[in-house]
């Protein structure tokens, strides 16, 4: 059973504990999620201008939008604004900064009718983020900079939480994809050709779950939730911002949700930055997830070297 908790005031701890059961959490727009989202769309309309970011698709080749992506996204992403906003958001909904680190923020930039769906609009298909080298316990943090309808949004697919998938992640190494698939997205306009994680069997993705909140609305999840982008068919392109966060207790103890199909190598442990100071995580803990391949299908724990 999975279950959506909206403004849920219980601490972090628990929360956490929540989100690796399968549960999401949704919190309205406030101050901190709006602030962030307000940069996002900013540097968004300049980097479109004259045109509205969402309507721009219908004004320009598709070479010209992702020469303009191809700024702006990185301009976002590593933006010393953008840490401070999100820790600010993390502090906000109770998160211990000391403990809690995060990676950069991405946007996401999802066009409507296929005008753009591979390389820097590359449209994810159902997957997990478990599948892309991830710690079990990391937690997914999504906001629409923009409103959203059901035909521009992400959706849920909640019949695999506690279901195993057939899949390729066994192929992905994330060390691997990022010395050379991150930037082969710049070149891949019409088709995109990288290795992904994906599933290797027909998928059952209704009924499926689309959450829709306001521009600014938090959603959290787990990152072994089997997930995906709507296809976007609402006539706009839809413009979010999402980033991950991992807790130093449950790294440390392998707490998370519970791996049942996940077989990728390497590791993401280095992406992330601490809330208070943007250190690495320790060393020691970088070691454990860099040196082991993890191996903890259907609840059992072993770790080799
Ligand atoms: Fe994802």
């Amino acid at each position: 059973m999975n279950a959506v908790y909206y403004n849920s005031e219980i601490d972090d701890d628990a929360r956490r504990a929540q989100l690796y059961e399968g549960q999401l959490i949704v919190f309205s727009r406030r101050p901190s999620t709006i602030a962030l989202c307000e940069f996002a769309r900013q540097m968004s309309e300049e980097a479109f201008a004259p045109h509205d970011p969402r309507e721009a698709q219908h004004h320009m080749p598709v070479e010209q939008y992702v020469e303009i992506l191809a700024e702006l996204k990185p301009k976002f992403i590593h933006h010393p604004k953008c840490k401070e906003l999100i820790a600010a958001i993390l502090e906000d909904v109770g998160c211990e900064l000391e403990n809690t680190y995060f990676d950069v923020p991405r946007l996401r930039a999802v066009t409507s009718d296929a005008y753009l769906t591979s390389g820097l609009g590359y449209a994810f298909k159902p997957h997990r983020d478990s599948w892309y080298s991830t710690p079990m316990c990391q937690l997914n943090w999504w906001l629409p900079i923009y409103e959203i309808t059901p035909e521009n949004t992400m959706a849920f697919d909640l019949n695999y939480w506690d279901r195993p998938i057939e899949n390729s992640s066994s192929e992905f190494n994330h060390q691997d994809w990022q010395q050379t698939g991150r930037k082969d997205a710049l070149k891949l306009v019409k088709k995109d050709t990288r290795r992904q994680s994906e599933a290797l069997e027909p998928l059952q993705l209704e009924p499926q779950l689309r959450l829709i909140t306001e521009r600014g609305g938090l959603t959290i999840f787990s990152a072994a939730h089997l997930h995906s982008t709507v296809a976007n068919t609402s006539g706009s392109t839809r413009f979010s911002i999402d980033f991950r966060t991992v807790n130093l207790a449950d790294l440390s103890a392998r707490n998370g949700a519970p791996n049942i199909d996940s077989a990728c190598k390497g590791t993401t442990i280095h992406d992330y930055l601490r809330g208070t100071d943007r250190s690495p995580v320790p060393r020691p803990i970088r070691d454990l997830y860099e040196n082991s391949t993890l191996k903890h299908l259907s609840g059992l724990v072993s770790v080799s070297n």
